[in-house]
């Protein structure tokens, strides 16, 4: 049944723009959009707030397990709201100590097991735009439409340090750098669903290339748009 509803994964690394670009595009085309790191954000900012190691793979994928995450649509129109156990953590897990702790958390097989049914219950009609690291070589291995999206380490910094100051958070460039390429690293080569391109997707370079542009070469990708 879900499987006759398309879906269009888009994977890639820390800033190269996946999660601008998932929302544009899901907008687009009037799709639902998973954005599938804020839920291991969301289970490394609640083992975090339960005391838990993040290395005590047990603990944290019972944590997994059990934490209730929601998304919620803002009645602002701004970014989607996200929820753990009914509690607002919209802007604690954008830092980057939250995307560490999601980025050690997501080694861990059993967290990720733990979170594939509530991602692909995210399918629905008329189509899903879903962001991550494995959504087309692992959660939606049979989507039609897959795209890798990368830039280069310096402008993914860059991007993701404007993004922290407009939220008002402080950290240095050099700092970010440092922090995304060690997350990049961890995230690639992890044994459990790593950071690669499904051998079917479709590579898109975003260095210098403007959003909307980016945005068209992907739409074109798409069997009837
Ligand atoms: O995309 P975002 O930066 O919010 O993801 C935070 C971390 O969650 C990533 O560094 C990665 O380790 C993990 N993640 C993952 N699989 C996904 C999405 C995110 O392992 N599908």
């Amino acid at each position: 049944m879900t499987a006759a509803v398309p879906v269009l994964t888009l994977d890639g690394p820390s800033g190269s723009g996946k999660g601008t670009i998932s929302r544009l595009l899901a907008a687009r085309l009037g799709w639902h959009l998973l954005d599938s790191g804020a839920l291991y954000r969301a289970v490394g900012y609640a083992a975090a707030l339960a005391g838990i190691e993040l290395t005590d793979a047990d603990a944290v994928t019972r944590c997994a397990a059990r934490t209730r995450i929601d998304f919620r649509d803002a009645a602002d129109g701004d970014q989607t709201r996200v929820l753990v156990n009914g509690v607002d953590v919209s802007a604690e897990i954008r830092t980057e100590t939250c995307g560490a702790a999601a980025s050690a958390i997501a080694a861990i097989p059993g967290v990720r097991a733990a979170l594939l049914a509530k991602q692909r219950g995210f399918r629905r009609p008329p189509g899903l735009v879903a962001d991550g690291r494995d959504m087309g070589t692992v959660v939606f291995a049979d989507a039609a439409t897959k795209v890798f999206l990368t830039a280069s380490a310096a402008e993914r910094a860059r991007r993701r340090h404007k993004q922290l100051k407009d939220k008002g958070l402080k950290v240095t460039l050099a700092d970010l750098l440092r922090e995304i390429e060690a997350r990049d690293t961890r995230d690639a080569q992890r044994a459990v669903a790593p950071l690669i391109p499904a051998p079917d997707a479709v590579v898109v370079d975003t260095t210098g290339v403007t959003v909307e542009v980016v945005v068209e070469r992907i739409l074109a990708l798409l069997p009837g748009h």
